[in-house]
């Protein structure tokens, strides 16, 4: 079983994927800016299985396998910061870089066309993973939601995303799909926006499931 540190933890992204890993038998750290933070909000979580245990953003970064949870405007700052700890490890990209529109969210492209490939300049020494990005954080924190959803991901490493597909399969209400290499990434991350804009639309928490597979 891995030990699974995520940063910016506390948010309710962070918080779904911590509560299916521990549904799973792992172990997590959430990470925050404020100890104290993470730790009022592991204690209000409906935690089963593995252990949750909040924590600071530095304590989280140096578990095994390590998201990244913090908004997209964020992201860079945090894992510049923590370069040394998240060195020779997979670090997964969750984040989203997207802005409201009226009722539509809409895709932002960072210079490098994708948050993963910033974090990926970012950290050269760490490997990077994309995944997370299309579920609908209320579902993932509610036990009982009936989430089934396929989880995208895509890296330049062949190890580390099949690693990261594994942990996926073992979430409850999840199915991992690789997609393959990081020139994905802003394809992907960019289809959060459609995602969320039908889901303003229509009032719903809808989610990302691959036909014909
Ligand atoms: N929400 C979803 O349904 C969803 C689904 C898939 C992917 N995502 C992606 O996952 C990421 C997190 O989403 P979220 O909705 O959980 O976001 P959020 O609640 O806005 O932020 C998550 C956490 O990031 C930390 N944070 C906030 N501002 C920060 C800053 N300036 N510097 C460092 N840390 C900061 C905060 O933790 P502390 O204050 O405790 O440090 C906060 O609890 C985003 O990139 C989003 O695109 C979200």
């Amino acid at each position: 079983m891995a030990t699974v540190g995520i940063l910016g933890g506390t948010g309710p992204a962070g918080r779904g994927v911590a509560l299916r890993l521990a549904s799973a038998g792992h172990d997590v750290v959430i990470g925050s800016r404020d100890a104290e933070r993470a730790t009022t909000t592991v204690n209000a979580m409906d935690v089963r299985g593995g252990t949750v245990v909040g924590a600071s953003n530095e304590e989280a970064a140096s578990c095994e396998l390590v998201v990244v949870a913090t908004p997209w405007d964020s992201a860079i700052a945090t894992v510049t910061s923590l370069r040394g700890p998240l060195a020779a490890k997979t670090v997964v990209s969750m984040v989203n870089a997207l802005a409201r529109e009226g009722r539509e969210m809409v895709p932002l492209y960072p210079p490098r066309g994708s948050m993963a490939a910033q974090i990926a300049f970012a950290l050269p020494d760490s490997t990077i993973v994309g995944a997370f990005h299309h579920l609908p954080a209320s579902m993932m924190q509610d036990h009982d939601s009936g989430l089934e959803a396929d989880v995208i991901i895509f890296s330049d490493s062949d190890v580390a995303r099949t690693q990261v597909a594994s942990l996926v399969d073992q979430m409850p209400g999840l199915r991992a799909v690789i997609a393959g290499s990081m020139s994905l990434a802003s394809a992907i991350e960019a289809f959060t926006a459609v995602a969320a804009s039908i889901n303003i639309r229509h009032r719903v928490h809808s989610y990302v499931k691959i036909a014909g597979l």
